[in-house]
């Protein structure tokens, strides 16, 4: 009887197995219909005439008063034919365009679009005249050589960006903005764009792989921030030393003070 009842209470051991094996199934399932959604969406043909269109739309309502009706510009905003889907997808994916407001510089805002949005009004803008096109995921994955990036980093970004990429001021009220929370694609995208007081690095002075490594080094910064300590702005022996003159000697007169005047 009391056998009996166990038997029934118990379920047979390959039970757990099948019930794992269907909850694997089915989520395995659900990730590989999501991923797949998410893959169609990024792959966004930016050749088709539907997606064009849809741009087009976005662009005469959104960024027309200052680019005009077909991109040709204005008084108020530069031409945008030639300046390539990457233009697009970093001053719009960066929160940059719309432009609210002049100043020397354009400001970086909350994104103002889905990146559906942002990939239709590229593809409208790549369709004026060919320019820089948005990179392939394999160059912005950050998989490259890190050491290798440090350097071309250091000789080529560096001077405005500073070394650890912590940015820097340029004349006029205008500056390099820190790299640090920027994603690899808009790393890439500012590199073959240049935007405004930025140099444009065609593939001719950084290859496609070596553009990769800079991307790598500053995934490598970003994910690294400080080992600790104070890091007094990353400028180096000079801030460093400045540091210890000020507050080392500091302590040491106040300390002589202080003991001066116990003895007293
Ligand atoms: C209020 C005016 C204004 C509006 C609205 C505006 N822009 Fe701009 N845009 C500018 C100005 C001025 C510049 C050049 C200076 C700069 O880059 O800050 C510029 C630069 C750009 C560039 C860089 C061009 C290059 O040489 O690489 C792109 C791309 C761009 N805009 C796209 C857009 C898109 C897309 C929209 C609509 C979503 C838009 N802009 C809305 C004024 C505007
Ligand atoms: C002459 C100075 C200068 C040099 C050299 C330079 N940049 Fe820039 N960079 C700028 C300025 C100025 C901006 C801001 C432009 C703007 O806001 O429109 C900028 C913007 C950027 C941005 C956008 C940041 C963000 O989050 O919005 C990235 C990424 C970037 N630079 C990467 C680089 C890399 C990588 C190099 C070296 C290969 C480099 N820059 C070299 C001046 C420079």
């Amino acid at each position: 009887m009391n056998r009996q009842k166990r038997r029934t209470g118990r379920r047979h051991p390959l039970a757990t197995v099948a019930l794992l094996a269907i909850g694997l199934i089915f989520t395995g399932g659900a990730y590989a219909a999501l991923s797949a959604g998410t893959t169609a969406q990024a792959e966004t043909d930016l050749t088709s005439q539907q997606t064009i269109d849809e741009g087009k739309k976005l662009f005469q309502a959104n960024c027309a008063t200052c680019h005009g009706l077909s991109g040709e510009g204005t008084g108020t905003g530069p031409s945008l034919v030639g300046v390539g889907a990457a233009s697009v997808d970093f001053q719009v994916g960066t929160g940059r365009m719309p432009m609210q407001m002049q100043g020397p510089q354009a400001q970086v805002k909350p994104v103002q679009f889905t990146d559906e949005q942002i990939l239709q009004l590229a593809a409208f803008v790549a369709s004026l005249g060919p320019g820089p096109s948005i990179p392939p995921a394999h160059l912005v994955d950050g998989g490259g050589d890190a050491a290798n990036g440090a350097e071309l980093f250091r000789i080529n970004c560096a001077m405005c960006h500073n070394v650890a990429g912590a940015g820097g001021a340029l004349t006029e009220g205008k500056f390099a903005p820190a790299l640090t929370e920027t994603s690899g694609v808009h790393i890439y995208e500012a590199m073959v764009t240049g935007p405004q007081n930025m140099p444009v690095f065609s593939d001719m002075n950084i290859s496609p792989e070596d553009k990769r490594d800079i991307i790598t080094y500053l995934k490598y910064v970003q994910d690294n921030r400080s080992p600790g300590g104070f890091e007094l702005g990353s400028l180096g022996p000079v801030a460093e030393g400045l540091f210890i003159w000020i507050f080392g000697l500091g302590a040491i007169v106040a300390i002589t003070v202080w003991i001066t005047a116990k003895s007293n």
